[in-house]
Parts: structure tokens; sequence; C-alpha cells
């Protein structure tokens, strides 16, 4: 099929003096200057209730970015009837013509929409400009464009052979009934993907985005609705997870779910889905991403340098709360203290405070609740006799959630932050005897109860080949020599088994392919 070949969009460093931090500054300035009022959207309509939330900058909660308007259970049946009156009308559209919608859509959020989308999650999540601008402008953009490639692989596979006087055809169809989206705070770009991925596919879709993320989720379905997504395609409701799951876990044109958000939410959802399974016309398809704890592991042959970089940016980016973030390390004796102090003096250098001074690196975490949590971990390290705090630990949420980058020293291998998520920028440190390499790797994958990302640190390829086999369904994405976040869609497909999800790989083939139910149709002559 003749469509565009997908390339990475290209990532800009917002370096001072460019013209592209210039206009960034100014999105986020006309945002700050003016409260937006956010509406679901339902049937292509925008729906406004008198039950108002509030958008603040984690950063800065008492400045007000907006309000958005919540609905409850009614909005929700209302979500999925437009999803399913535009059904007949979407999945007939040739594949072309839902390419060329998200083709735009890409189009859109890499130029027009760029610097309002990175102002969005830069001031609704609490993002810096370069973890922004990595998410919202380019992934999110990879995520359509690779989609839309890996769309056309589907439907131009190898036909079925045939017999004499016989044609044997194979029809990628889309879902019968609609699909629901539920998506993460932490990541626009995956905001975006899990409705779209699926929509693409010609499935409808309710979407219901984290209380968190709404402020850039409208913005994201500015572009939708720009690139020319038909009405009741995509439907955004802001309810509460307990109003959603009544009315769509029960209804028997519950065709699939694509999640993203914690282990505990996606087993209980899976747990419902099963018990409502006899009202369902079709068995619905269940595909989520989770938690994770992911591992660095350093062997005594680590170059100390790619070690101290592959931690601090990989526990700490984002405050830490990706869910590839590396929030477990282990370490030889012989390489702590000298790493120590290298992790050390880099944390000192960053700068914490608001999204709109560009030169912070951390900022703040997502609302109180992880505050109180992650906090938590930290008060209770610093007076128990099984670990120490030994970078950080500082927190003050008197004008936005921060949380100082910190290193929690861990005298036990089962100590509860090694195993625990916390989604927040604590890294747990197990300093081991460098005679004890082999235990090391078992040590790791026992306590592997998630399995997403990990890392191995090595300059010895024997150590390197061992740690790849033991380590194998330790995590869904290895890294050699790296930190353990930053998946680049086409490049490194992203996904974890284990308590971390389903493994379907964001933007990829494998994830596509969940969103149809083929069709065979033999014809004889
Ligand atoms: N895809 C994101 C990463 O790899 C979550 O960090």
């Amino acid at each position: 099929f003749n469509v565009p070949v997908p390339t990475n969009e290209p990532v800009y460093s917002y370096a001072p003096g460019t013209k592209e931090r210039e206009l960034l500054q100014a999105a986020i300035a006309e945002a700050r200057a003016q409260e937006v009022d956010v509406p679901m959207y339902i049937g292509g309509k925008e729906i406004r209730t008198d039950k108002l939330g509030k958008l603040t900058p984690p950063h800065d909660h008492k400045h007000v970015l907006g309000q958005y308007h919540q609905g409850s259970k009614s909005h929700v049946t209302d979500a999925i009837n437009a999803a399913l009156a535009a059904k007949a009308d979407w999945e007939n559209l040739p594949w072309e013509q839902r390419a060329a919608i998200f083709l735009k859509a890409a189009e859109l959020a890499s130029s027009k929409y760029r610097y309002k989308l990175n102002a969005a999650t830069m001031l609704g999540q609490s993002k810096n400009p370069y973890q922004a601008e990595i998410d919202s402008a380019c992934e999110f953009t990879d995520f359509l464009r690779f989609n839309v490639a890996y769309m056309t692989e589907i439907y131009a596979q190898q036909p079925p052979a045939n017999s004499k006087g016989v044609w044997n055809r194979v029809e990628q169809r889309p879902l019968e009934g609609f699909v629901f989206a539920l998506t993460p705070f932490n990541f626009t770009a995956i905001a975006g993907n899990l409705p779209s991925c699926v929509a693409m596919m010609g499935n409808v879709v309710v979407w219901k985005p984290s209380n968190t993320q709404i402020y850039s989720a409208n913005v994201l379905m500015q572009i939708f609705k720009e690139a020319g997504l038909p009405d009741g395609v995509i439907n955004l409701i802001y309810v509460s997870g307990p109003d959603a799951g009544d009315v769509i876990f029960k209804h028997p044109d519950f065709a699939g779910i694509h999640f993203t958000g914690s282990t505990g939410v996606f087993q209980d959802i899976w747990k419902t889905i099963g018990q409502n399974i006899h009202q369902y016309k079709t068995y619905p398809r269940i595909v989520g991403e989770t938690g994770g704890k992911d591992f660095i592991l350093a062997h005594p042959s680590a170059d100390i340098n790619v070690l101290n970089t592959a931690l601090v940016r990989g526990a700490f980016e984002y405050q830490g709360q990706k869910c590839s973030a590396a929030s477990r390390a282990y370490v030889p004796a012989s390489l702590w203290n000298e790493l120590k102090g290298l992790m050390e003096k880099d944390i000192k250098s960053f700068k914490i405070g608001g999204t709109e001074d560009f030169s912070n690196f951390i900022n703040a975490v997502i609302d109180e609740k992880a505050f109180d949590k992650i906090t938590s971990y930290i008060d209770k390290a610093k007076s128990s006799k099984d670990a120490e705090v030994v970078i950080g630990g500082e927190y003050d949420k008197s004008t936005g959630y921060f949380i100082h980058p910190t290193v929690i020293l861990a005298k036990t291998p089962d100590y509860e932050t090694l195993s625990e998520e916390l989604f927040g920028p604590v890294l747990t440190i197990y300093v081991y005897d460098d005679n004890k390499w082999e235990e090391t790797l078992k040590l790791v994958d026992q306590t592997s109860i998630y399995a997403l990302t990990g890392s191995i640190i090595s300059q010895d390829r024997y150590a390197i080949d061992q740690a790849t086999n033991a380590l194998r369904n330790a995590a869904g994405n290895f890294y050699i020599n790296d930190k353990c976040t930053g998946a680049v869609v086409g490049q490194q497909p992203f996904g974890g088994a284990r308590g971390s999800g389903t493994n379907d790989k964001a933007g990829s083939m494998i994830n596509l392919l969940r969103w149809v139910s083929p069709r065979t149709i033999k014809e004889t002559f």
C-alpha cells in the first residue's frame, strides 16, 4: 500500500534563543492567562453539566487553569449510544479515509497544535519542556504515523492459499460492539494512542481519561475533531470509575478495553468482566499495560558513568512517574561508594520548581494523593532499621507537590520499596557482594512480580549474556547499557508481562491485531 513511510518526529531542544522556545513560552503564557471551560464530547456535541471539577497545575495548585464538566451514569449510556450510532458508517468507510484522518491528526499535533499540546502537558501534568516534547508532540505523532503503517500491513497480509475452483479470503472486521479506552495521566501520548489506534481499525470508542490529564485530553480531542474524525467515533467522558464501570461492563455490546493504569484497577476490571461474561455478545478483548517495579542491575564490570546516567535519568526524569522508571537497582559493593558520590553530585545540580522556568529539571508529582503516598514511604525508610535515606528525602506541598529525588539504601533484599510500586522520584538500591553475582541474578528474577522494563549495565559480554537469559521473563523491554525508560515508537515496541500487563506492545501490529476480528470467506465456483 502506498502510505507515507513513518519516521520519528524530530525532538526540539527548546534551547535558549531558539524560535521554538519563544513559541512554547507564548503558548504557556496564553494558557495561564485564560481559564478554560472543558466539556465532555458525546456524539460530537460538547456536553456541559452543573457538576464542575477544577483544573490546576500540580506545581502551582492554587492557580486555576480552568474547569471541566463531570458526568454521571447517564452520560456513559449516552456515550455508548453515540458510539454505536456512529459504528456502521465508520466501519464502512474505506481504510484509506480512516488513515487520512489520523495522518492529518499527526500533522496537526506536530505543527499547528505542537506548542498548545506541549503547554497543556507542562501545565496540567507538570512535565518539563523536554519531557513534554518527547511525549506530546513526538510520541503521540509517532503513534499515529506508525500505527497507520502497521494498519496497512494488517490489511495487506498474505492471502490464504486457494485450491481449484475455490477463492479464500480473510477479512479484518472491526469488533462487534464498542471499546472502552481508560487512559493514564503520565503520558499524553498514551492517552491519545489508546482510543485512536482502536478507532483506526474501524471501531468506535468511549474514552475516559484520568482526572489529572483532562486538561491535555481536551487538546487531543480538538486535534481529532479538526482532523475530521466523524462524530461519535471517539466519545470523551469525565465520570467516576464506578459510574463508568457499572454501565460499561454490564452492556451487551461491550467488545473490549484498552487500558493503561494500575495493576489493582486492571485486575478488578478483569474480575468484573469475568463476572459479567454471560451478558456480552462476544468475548471482550482485554488489553492492558499496568504497573512496574523496573530494575537496573549493575555488574562489577559496569562503566560507572554509564551506570550513574542510567540511574539518575531512569529514576528521576518526570519525577519517576513513568511505568518504565527505574525504581530499584542492584549495585555491586565495589562500585557503591563512587556511584553514590556521582549520583549525589548530579542530583544536587537538578533544579526543582514549576514547568514555566525551563531550567527546572524536576517538577511536581501529579497530585496530593500521590504526594502523600510517596512521602509516607520516604518517612518509613527514614525511621526503618532495614533502610536508610542516603540522598534527598525532602518534600514540600505548600505551593506544589514537590518531592526531591530520593535514594533509599535497602539493607535487606526484601525491603518493601524494592517490590512495591511508588510511582514517584524514589530509587531504592540494594548493594550486593561482588562474589554473589549469580545469586543476584536469581534474586532480581524472583522479585520481579512486575515485568515491564529492566537494564543490565556491564562491560563483560559473558555477564550480559547471563543476565539476558536469566532475566528473560523479568522485563518486556530489556536494555543493555542504557536506562530503562524512553522507548521510541517504531524502534522499541513497549509493554510488559507478569503483573505489568498483557504485553500487547503499544504502537505495534500486535496491538492493532487485538482490535480486529478476522472473518474467513471461502467461495466455491
Ligand atoms: N514508553 C515509555 C517509556 O519507555 C513509558 O519510558
